[in-house]
């Protein structure tokens, strides 16, 4: 194969490099084509465009690959912890049992938040949507620790800001929630492991314990480990962005929520269930929905299926039907909304219309069932996603400054008005 390749414009040859990552993947080095050539390319949406490299997570949409340093997700799901996980989206290793310890421990102690937090959550109404309050609220940790402002942070200052945010992301999450449904918050019980600790906040009330349920726990760190990174997808972008103009974690994961947030990324597990329930009040007959989703003069469109990356299979949503199939039998649930479900995922993995389209049933799918079959309200579920995306985006928000790279700055094909005279009032 060859070192380089060749691009001939107007009669001239550019040479670029040509290079190679660890899994064979290859790309055109075009650090130097404008320099050289006055030219750029154009990739709206950035499809085809590498914009960076990137040690933590590699996937191949092709064969539905998917592994967080090195290691499948398979096996994580199966014989890890979110925690565990996090430990090594952040640090690049499995941690040994002490330094998972006092990666722990470290959390446990900086959990609480600024009581003065209480006051910016007091003045959201509660018809605010969780997602919304959440981005804020990570943005106002630069109030309270202004150190973190600091792009010049020494590396324990560095991962003391970390710290904080894995643990008081939990806190602020739930703390959202009770929000929106005017109830007291709950605070935190560190005695409880990261998703007791983060259920407990949830659904705790004054006056009763939440009685933990070992399925919900183990099907909550699954959910968090299949989400907790995803290599360059768009909020994680969005935080390498932010973050690439030295931009503090909090501003740029704050972003990054904002980004998640959108109907077409991480809002999708909310838009599934609202499918679904639109179906529901419609009568219920997902035929008549499916015969939409195929009309291409009808405007519905199915939630919750395909995939931009990958082309045959989510091997997320491989593990997470397997757990929403044992969640709801272990918790009993019957719901008609997943009865729906269960029809759409058939007619999706048997109707050649959705099989030649390869619209399978995709992470947001399946997540969207468990999470309401965990008692998590419908607006809540793009914050669970943000909850187990947040050690993805601190890892790629490392990354990216400990590679020292340069602020991002995308050009542009101008297509407007050439010049032309300002004209007076009394001409125009
Ligand atoms: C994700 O996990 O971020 C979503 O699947 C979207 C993506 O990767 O583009």
């Amino acid at each position: 194969m060859s070192d380089f390749a060749e691009i001939i414009l107007e009669g001239k040859s550019y040479k670029m490099p040509i290079v190679v990552g660890t899994e064979n993947e290859k790309a055109i080095d075009i650090n130097n084509l404008r320099a050289e050539s006055g030219y750029i390319t154009l990739d709206s949406g950035y499809k085809n465009t590498g914009a960076t490299e990137s040690a933590i997570t590699f996937l191949d949409g092709e064969e539905g690959i998917l592994r967080y340093r090195g290691y499948p997700i398979e096996q994580l799901a199966e014989k890890s912890s979110f925690i565990e996980v996090a430990y090594l989206l952040i640090y690049g290793a499995l941690p040994t049992q002490q330094e998972l310890d006092v990666f722990t421990n470290e959390i446990k102690i900086h959990t609480l938040v600024n009581e003065d937090m209480r006051k910016i959550l007091d003045g959201f109404p509660s018809t605010a949507h969780p997602m919304g309050i959440l981005s804020a609220l990570i943005s106002s940790l630069t109030a309270f620790y202004p150190e973190s402002l600091n792009p010049n942070q020494s590396k324990d200052e560095v991962n003391l800001t970390i710290i904080r945010l894995m643990a008081k992301l939990p806190t602020i999450a739930a703390w959202s929630y009770k929000n929106s449904i005017g109830h007291p918050v709950n605070y935190p019980k560190n005695k409880l492991d990261y998703c007791s600790n983060f259920l407990h906040m949830m659904f705790a009330y004054p006056t009763e314990e939440y009685e933990l349920n070992p399925v919900v726990v183990s099907a909550l760190n699954k959910l968090l480990i299949l989400h907790a990174d995803h290599e360059q997808n768009c909020s994680t972008s969005t935080v390498r962005l932010v973050g690439s103009a030295n931009a503090s974690l909090y501003s740029s994961v704050s972003a990054g929520i904002s980004a998640l947030w959108g109907p077409l990324h991480g809002g999708a597990n909310q838009a599934v269930i609202e499918m679904l329930e639109a179906i529901k009040a419609d009568g219920g007959d997902s035929k008549k929905f499916i015969a939409k989703a195929k009309d291409k003069d009808d405007p519905f469109r199915l939630m919750g299926f395909g995939h931009r990356v990958y082309k045959n299979f989510d091997p997320r949503a491989t593990i997470i039907k397997k757990a929403a199939d044992e969640v709801l039998t272990a918790l009993g649930v019957n719901d008609p909304i997943l009865d729906i479900a269960k029809e759409l995922e058939e007619a999706a993995l048997t109707d050649q219309y959705f099989v030649d389209r390869k619209l399978y049933p995709n992470v947001d799918f399946y997540s969207g069932i468990i999470y309401r079959a965990l008692g998590i309200p419908t607006d809540m579920f793009t914050v669970m996603f943000a909850l187990g995306r947040l050690p993805g985006w601190i890892a790629q928000w490392k990354e990216m400054r400990e590679q020292k790279e340069p602020i991002g700055r995308p050009r542009q094909v101008y297509t407007g008005d050439t010049e032309r005279n300002y004209v007076p009032m009394n001409e125009r």
